[in-house]
């Protein structure tokens, strides 16, 4: 009996180590596959939070800090403009302007084009002149022509405004009234004109079909005025036609506009 003992207990024994050893070597594959695996999906979780949730769990474990970025992260470029809401013809969030905008060396205003609020020039000595001479001659026809609003300063356009808002409501004013800094009568160079015994039509369309009104339309590109606001061409000046509003341009510039029956963003080609 002993014997037979004796001569199985090194198989034994070799047998026990072996089996050790492949426990051993199946214990390090588990580790290996399972607990370090478990840590790296650990850390890939907290950088997938966001920041708020990062904040959070700051101090928790410092071993699972956001690394810190060495370069900072670029937007892919891109050369579209953001898109612009218009509303009432007026680019929603434009910024106010720096400088006055000239095309062609004629300044515009209109509901794109603003002037900056510290515009203010006053009444245009030039413009002035204009009218006068062609009062002048309009009075040798009949007509005694009145200029009973030129020159609008920034803070009296905004107290118009804001009267006819009152009264009208902001999308029925945005078609006759300029908001401040986007009223051509900023500018020095426009003029409401009616005739004098006539004030019942002054700022009506019927104006325009009245002999003085007449007159002026015929007339008053020799003395280099455009009618600003014409019938028909609200979609391109921003403003429903006025028969009164008259805009003084240097040298033939009124002439070419009339002859070419086009709106003065027509003529300088920025509708
Ligand atoms: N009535 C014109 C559009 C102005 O307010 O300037
Ligand atoms: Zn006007």
């Amino acid at each position: 009996m002993n014997t037979r003992t004796n001569r199985k207990s090194p198989i034994v024994l070799i047998a026990s180590i072996s089996l050790l050893l492949l426990l051993a070597i199946l214990g390090s594959i588990y580790y290996k596959y399972e607990v370090v695996d478990e840590k790296n999906q650990a850390v890939e979780n907290h950088s997938n939070k966001s920041e708020t949730d990062a904040e959070s769990d700051e101090g928790a474990d410092p071993n699972l800090n956001e690394p810190t970025p060495t370069t900072p992260v670029e937007k892919p470029a891109t050369n579209e403009n953001p898109p612009q809401e218009v509303v009432n013809g007026y680019i929603v969030g434009q910024n106010p302007a720096v400088d006055p905008t000239y095309v062609n060396g004629i300044l515009i205003v209109n509901k794109k084009i603003p002037l900056p609020s510290t515009y203010n020039k006053g009444e245009d000595p030039a413009a002035k002149a204009a009218f006068e001479k062609m009062a002048a001659a309009a009075k040798l026809e009949g007509f005694e022509l009145v200029a009973f609003s030129g020159f609008r300063s920034y803070e009296y356009q905004q107290t118009l405004y804001d009267r006819y808002v009152n009264r009208d409501g902001k999308d029925a004013a945005d078609r006759y009234s300029a908001r401040p800094g986007y009223s051509e009568h900023q500018t020095g160079l426009a003029f409401d004109i009616g005739e004098k015994g006539r004030e019942d039509l002054w700022l009506t369309s019927e104006f325009g079909e009245s002999p003085a009104g007449q007159w002026l339309v015929n007339n008053a590109h020799q003395y280099g005025f455009i009618l600003r606001y014409p019938k028909g061409k609200e979609d391109i000046t921003g403003f429903m036609y006025e028969s009164w509003h008259f805009r003084y341009l240097e040298g033939d510039t009124a002439k070419k506009i009339h002859e070419a029956g086009v709106t003065l963003e027509e003529y300088l080609g920025i509708k």
